[in-house]
């Protein structure tokens, strides 16, 4: 069974103030939290949300033991607020959200996140909305440009989004083998540490999902529904995600952002939350050795005032 990440860490952190309260797993994925959340507070009650039908299916049949406690739902968890309410739920305890991709969605074959296996070039984590395909399709070069540079940090985006414009004139790219053999002609003859692939499969990945879209309003919603001393805990990959709760934890911590020289503060800030990590935790040495995939994790946790 695959191993959750920074699952210690999150242990020691998300200790919820009532132990008969509820507790948000926001992306519940293969419930590897979840299950070790539940078996270490007996009477804790759980919702498990997540966009992918897959990820509820598969971690409603490993929280089985679990049952009575856990209520599941399918969404995004930008919808946070409307979930409680369809749920009765007015205060919570606690709150998990471990950003991005699961094994299983990486390992699935058909879904198309890899460049590892042939298959349509699909990569959404929900059914809705459009496919990396579409993107792929219909962006216009710059468009590409940007997203491989902004998401990818791909440092050879434009010439990628340029043999992206120029391949798909001349047939589809609707595969993942072909848009891996795109890329590798650009890339060909220069010195890889990485798959080439890598940094444009993440890139698409994070578009086709919008996956930074509504990340800020979730935590805002998030904390809303936090009670007195409950912590939010926020496990991103990716810097841009990391940058995006960072600064919404100082925010909501109260730092001031009127702009610079106001004699005056007029934004208002107020302390909702104390931050409790002022550098984001990280996985060990030790972790990082066996779950190669935590060496991106960056922790952040912040308390209900
Ligand atoms: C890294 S996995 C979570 C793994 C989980 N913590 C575990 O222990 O198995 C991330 C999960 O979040 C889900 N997800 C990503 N973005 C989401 C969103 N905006 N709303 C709800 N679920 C989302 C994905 O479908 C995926 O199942």
């Amino acid at each position: 069974m695959h191993e959750p990440v920074l699952l210690k860490e999150i242990l020691e952190v998300l200790r919820p103030p009532r132990e008969d309260g509820t507790l948000v797993d926001a992306t519940v994925g293969l419930g590897g939290h979840s299950e070790a959340l539940l078996r270490e507070h007996p009477r804790l009650r759980l919702l498990a949300i997540d966009r992918d039908p897959a990820a509820l299916e598969q971690s409603r049949e490993r929280l089985r033991p679990f049952a009575d406690r856990v209520t599941f739902a399918r969404g995004r968890h930008e919808e946070l607020i409307d979930i409680l309410k369809q749920h009765g739920i007015t205060e919570i305890s606690g709150l998990l959200a471990d950003l991005g991709v699961s094994s299983m969605q990486l390992d699935d074959a058909q879904r198309g996140f890899s460049f590892r296996h042939d298959a349509p070039l699909d990569m959404r984590m929900g059914s809705e909305g459009v496919s990396a395909a579409d993107l792929v399709r219909t962006l216009e070069e710059s468009d590409l440009a940007r997203i491989l540079r902004d998401y990818g940090e791909e440092p050879m985006a434009k010439r990628i989004a340029r043999a992206i414009v120029e391949a798909r004139s001349e047939a589809p790219i609707d595969t993942t083998a072909r848009l891996a053999e795109v890329i590798r002609s650009v890339k060909r003859g220069r010195p890889h540490e990485i798959d080439p692939s890598t940094l444009t499969f993440q890139a698409l990945r994070i578009a086709t999902n919008e996956e930074l879209v509504g990340l800020e309003t979730f935590i805002d919603d998030a904390v809303s529904a936090l009670e007195r001393e409950a912590r939010i805990a926020v496990i991103s990959f990716h810097s841009l995600e990391d940058r995006i709760v960072k600064q919404a934890f100082r925010r909501l911590e109260g730092e001031c952002t009127c702009p610079p020289g106001m004699p005056v503060c007029g934004c208002g800030a107020v302390a909702i939350v104390h931050v409790m990590t002022g550098r984001p935790v990280t996985a060990s040495e030790e972790e990082i050795a066996r779950n190669p995939r935590s060496r991106s994790a960056k922790l952040r946790v912040a308390e209900k005032l």
